[in-house]
C-alpha cells in the first residue's frame, strides 16, 4: 500500500509538481490523494486539476482563531484518511496542537541549511552575509517554526554576482530533486521521527 499523502500549498506550487510527478510512478511509496491550498488563486491549484489530483480550497481568513482553520484542516486531511502531510510553500504557521497531532508524519521544505537562516527572505539573508553556500532542508515540523528534525539536506555554492532571484532559482531546482527523496524515505519508514531526533534506518 502506498502512504496516503496530502500537499499543503499558498500560491505557485513547484514543490507540489515534483512531488506529484515523482509519485506518478506507480513504484514510488507515496501516493498524492488531496491538495489543500489557503488561498484561493494559488496557481499550484491549476497544476493539481492538470494532474488530476483532488483539490481543496480552505481559505484561512474566515475562521475565528489558528487552532480553529487548522481543525478544517485536520478534518479535510481526516476526511481523505490521508497518511503523510508534505508542506509545500504553505504560508500559515499551524497550531502547535496540529504540529503535535501530525508529528512524524508532517514535513515541510525550506531554502537554507537550517538550523541557519530560518523564516523568510532566506536568500536576502544569505547573499547580505557572504555565504560562500547554501542549500534547502526537507524536516519534520514542529511547533516551533522551521525547527524540527531534518530528513534530508542538500547544498550547492553561492555564486560571485548571484541575486536572490538567481540563488532562489538554483536552490529552487535542488528542492524538486531532494523533496520527493525525502519523502520517499519517509514513506518507506527509512526516516522517523523518534524522541524527536530523526532516525535512518
Ligand atoms: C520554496 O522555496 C520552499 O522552500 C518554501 O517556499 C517556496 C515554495 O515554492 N517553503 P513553490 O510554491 O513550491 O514553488
Amino acid at each position: 500500500m502506498r502512504a496516503r499523502t496530502a500537499i499543503l500549498i499558498s500560491g505557485r506550487g513547484s514543490n507540489m509538481r515534483s512531488l506529484i510527478a515523482a509519485a506518478a510512478d506507480p513504484t514510488f511509496p507515496a501516493e498524492i490523494v488531496l491538495v489543500i491550498s489557503n488561498v484561493e488563486c494559488a496557481h499550484g491549484l491549476v497544476h493539481a486539476a492538470e494532474a488530476g489530483i483532488a483539490s481543496k480550497i480552505i481559505p484561512h481568513k474566515p475562521f475565528p482563531s489558528r487552532e480553529a482553520f487548522d481543525a478544517a484542516l485536520d478534518e479535510a486531511l481526516q476526511d481523505a484518511e490521508v497518511e503523510i502531510v508534505c508542506l509545500a510553500g504553505f504560508m500559515r504557521i499551524l497550531s502547535d496542537w496540529f504540529a503535535r497531532k501530525w508529528e512524524g508524519r508532517l514535513l515541510n521544505i525550506h531554502p537554507s541549511l537550517l538550523p541557519a537562516y530560518k523564516g523568510v527572505h532566506v536568500h536576502e539573508r544569505v547573499i547580505a552575509a557572504g555565504e560562500k553556500a547554501s542549500g534547502c532542508t526537507v524536516h519534520f515540523v514542529v511547533p516551533e517554526l522551521d525547527a524540527g528534525p531534518i530528513v534530508a539536506q542538500a547544498s550547492l555554492p553561492v555564486e560571485q554576482g548571484d541575486t536572490p532571484d538567481t540563488l532562489a532559482a538554483r536552490v529552487l531546482q535542488v528542492e524538486h530533486r531532494l523533496y520527493p527523496e525525502a519523502l520517499k524515505m519517509l514513506a518507506e519508514g527509512r526516516a522517523k521521527l523518534e524522541n524527536g531526533k530523526t532516525v535512518f534506518v
